[in-house]
């Protein structure tokens, strides 16, 4: 709970630096013909580029009223605010899928992905495809077939798995290592990750 107080402090400070090195910055930079009317509206505009908006997502089918600076990621978001931290933080620009999320269905990195943005859309996370008790059969093949090893990127490659799946990009072993390209795995599971969403695919099974 301290560290948690901790960290919002920590936050607020951070926030408040970043207003103002904004706002100072703007005014270096504010020539002296510009209105005091337009300075203090611009001043407001960078004001709210790190003021946290009230937003509503739904996130595995359950409602989160929240408060989020417009600038966080939905990976960030998942994770520091939400705990649900099954959704991996690899690369952070978009190169490793370890934070592969599903939104209203389509596989999207979260790492590249604003928070604010997907109000309205259903938000899918590795925890929210099995119901606790049954696990998903991607993950049951996974683990058949020996699809991981540190497990790290692994949450990334199912959720990717399901997408190439649902996407008809899973009939032949080529298909599958080119339409999971994006996701990559340090450990090299690549062969039993393929085997592992190839048989699902040829089981018919609901993904
Ligand atoms: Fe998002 Fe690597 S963390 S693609
Ligand atoms: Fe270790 Fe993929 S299992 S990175």
């Amino acid at each position: 709970m301290d560290i948690d107080k901790n960290k919002d402090k920590h936050q607020e400070g951070r926030r408040d630096f970043l207003k103002k090195s904004s706002l100072l910055t703007a005014f270096s930079f504010t020539a002296p013909l510009v209105t005091k009317a337009a300075k203090s509206n611009f001043d407001e505009r960078i004001a709210n580029f790190f003021e946290a908006q009230k937003v509503t997502l739904s996130i595995n089918k359950k409602s989160y009223a929240l408060q989020i600076e417009p600038r966080v990621t939905l990976l960030d978001l998942l994770r520091e605010k939400l705990h649900l931290s099954g959704t991996k933080k690899g690369c952070d620009h978009g190169q490793c899928g370890a934070c592969t999320v599903h939104v209203d269905g389509q596989r999207v990195l979260s790492c590249l992905s604003l928070a604010i943005m997907q109000e309205g859309k259903e938000i899918t996370t590795i925890e929210g495809i099995s119901d606790g008790r049954q696990l998903h059969p991607l993950q049951e093949a996974f683990i058949e077939h020996d699809g991981f090893q540190c497990g790290y990127c692994t949450p990334g490659q199912i959720m990717s798995g399901i997408s190439c799946i649902r996407e008809g990009h899973a009939g032949t072993e080529d298909d599958i290592r080119e339409y999971m390209s994006g996701n990559i795995c340090r450990c090299g599971a690549y062969s039993n990750i393929v085997k592992a969403i190839s048989d699902v695919q040829k089981s018919g099974k609901a993904v």
